[in-house]
């Protein structure tokens, strides 16, 4: 079992995730810049897994703690967010879940110049810190269902091999199916993704559309 901060873990996507992995049984951190509001989500969550796999921390101490840390925060807050984390981030797995979205256009893809967002973000880290981009295209819609089958798979890119093997055992434990999706460089198809799935969910009138890649043996 990991112990996992979930940096931006009070909002409906960390929360999600994090409801599923305390669930599965992993020791779970809700990182926040509010310590007030981390324990709140923190006690909703453990309230919802019967359970006391779930904490609260400001997020650098979350950080510290924990071997993996995901990053669940709007992209505007992505590049400071992460400048401040930079040297407890040093060592540890991080799992990037960042699409970058440029309100209020968000059913279309405007990629930053640099392309991938969390590329620039590896980049900014350095070797010291594993980056692993992965669950873009899964909506926060109905992960806090525990026993709801999401119908999405999770495209898992990272130039770390061991750190992607990480990433799709994580995605298999909050009961969905991680694809290992090669190099980091390939994030930018999932990022880009999602603005296709938000327009879809408008288009046909649902809430959660999602991807399967076709042709994998059954798990
Ligand atoms: N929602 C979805 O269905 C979904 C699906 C796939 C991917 N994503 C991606 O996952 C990320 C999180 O999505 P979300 O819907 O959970 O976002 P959110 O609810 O808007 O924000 C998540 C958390 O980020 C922190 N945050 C917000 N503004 C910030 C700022 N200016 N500076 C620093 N921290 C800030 C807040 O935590 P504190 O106030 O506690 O610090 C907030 O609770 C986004 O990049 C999104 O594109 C979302």
């Amino acid at each position: 079992m990991q112990t996992i901060c979930i940096v931006g873990g009070t909002g409906a996507e960390g929360s999600g995730l994090g409801a599923r992995w305390a669930a599965h049984g992993h020791r779970v951190i809700i990182g926040s810049r509010d310590e007030a509001k981390a324990k709140s989500t923190a006690e909703a969550l453990n309230a919802l897994t019967g359970g006391k796999n779930v904490a609260a921390m400001d997020s650098r101490s979350g950080v510290k703690e924990a071997s993996v840390v995901v990053l669940t925060v709007p992209y505007s807050a992505q590049k400071p967010t992460v400048e401040g984390l930079k040297d407890v981030l040093a060592g540890k797995v991080l799992i990037d879940v960042t699409v970058p979205l440029v309100p209020p256009k968000v059913s279309q893809v405007q990629l930053p110049e640099s392309d991938s967002c969390v590329v620039a973000v590896q980049k900014l880290l350095g070797d010291q810190t594993k980056v692993v981009s992965a669950f873009q295209n899964v909506s926060a819609h109905k992960l806090k269902d525990l026993d709801y089958k999401i119908d999405c798979d999770v495209l898992v890119a990272s130039d770390d091999a061991e750190a992607r093997q990480i990433g799709i055992r994580l995605a298999g434990d909050a009961g969905l199916r991680g694809v290992d999706a090669g190099s980091l460089a390939n994030s930018v198809i999932a990022e880009s993704l999602t603005s296709a799935l938000i327009w879809i969910n408008r288009k046909y009138k649902v809430p959660d559309a999602g991807i399967r890649i076709t042709g994998l043996p059954a798990v």
